[in-house]
């Protein structure tokens, strides 16, 4: 039996393996997909209710959980709308482009109850469960550095896909980077500092 209603909001890149995962578990029903490319979304999901207003969905086809899957700088109004109607949510990291905004969805989830789960799914992999393990049973020893080396070349096509990523709170940082900075903080331990140098020479994006 079909135990939890679930709603998407956002049918992009990772919203499409949400939904994949959704129809593939037994206890998952899909009940609304919002999508501002709705006709485009529809066509790929024939037997769905899509809506162009994700409101639209929250209200009419009142899922228990919804997977945020939309670009960054939306995700906090999707997560505070949801709080609002005491829908849980998984939202996609990063959790929101602000920390102003963050905080604000954060107090929203708590008024509501709700209970949140932010899409950094490496804290779930194996080798991550292994490597705290070892860390906290002092099998390494004391921790004194890390030395890590992040580096990447997303392709054209990845940007000219979506321009959202070119923008203020879109950016490799926020995008790509976050994974290993919450696969870090997940790890060793919270962040005291940090120095940085960015650059938009690359590409001349209004981001990074
Ligand atoms: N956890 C991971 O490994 C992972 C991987 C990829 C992306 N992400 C995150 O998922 C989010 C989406 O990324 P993506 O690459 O799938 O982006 P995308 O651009 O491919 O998809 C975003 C979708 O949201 C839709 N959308 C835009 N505005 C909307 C609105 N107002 N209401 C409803 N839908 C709207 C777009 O039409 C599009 O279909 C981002 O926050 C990204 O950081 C996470």
């Amino acid at each position: 039996m079909k135990t939890i209603a679930i709603g998407v909001i956002g049918a992009g890149l990772i919203g499409r393996k949400h939904l994949a995962k959704i129809a593939a578990h037994p206890d998952f029903e899909l009940v609304g997909i919002a999508d501002v490319n709705a006709e485009q979304v529809a066509a790929q999901n024939p037997d769905a209710r899509v809506f162009a207003d994700y409101r639209a969905m929250l209200d009419e086809a009142r899922p228990d959980a919804v997977i945020i899957a939309s670009p960054n700088q939306l995700h906090a109004e999707n997560g505070v709308e949801c709080a609002r109607r005491g829908i849980h949510i998984l939202i996609e990291k990063p959790v929101t482009d602000r920390l102003e905004t963050a905080t604000a969805l954060i107090e929203a989830t708590r008024a509501a109850g709700i209970r949140s789960l932010v899409g950094h799914h490496r804290r779930h992999h194996r080798q991550v469960a292994t490597l705290r393990a070892l860390l906290n049973e002092g099998r390494i020893g004391d921790l004194v550095g890390v030395s890590a080396i992040w580096a990447v070349h997303k392709p054209e096509a990845y940007f000219k896909a979506a321009p959202w990523r070119t923008q203020a709170g879109g950016g490799p940082v926020l995008i790509n980077l976050i994974h290993e900075i919450d696969f870090l903080r997940f790890s060793v331990g919270e962040i005291v500092a940090v120095g940085a140098v960015l650059s938009n020479r690359r590409r001349g994006f209004p981001v990074e």
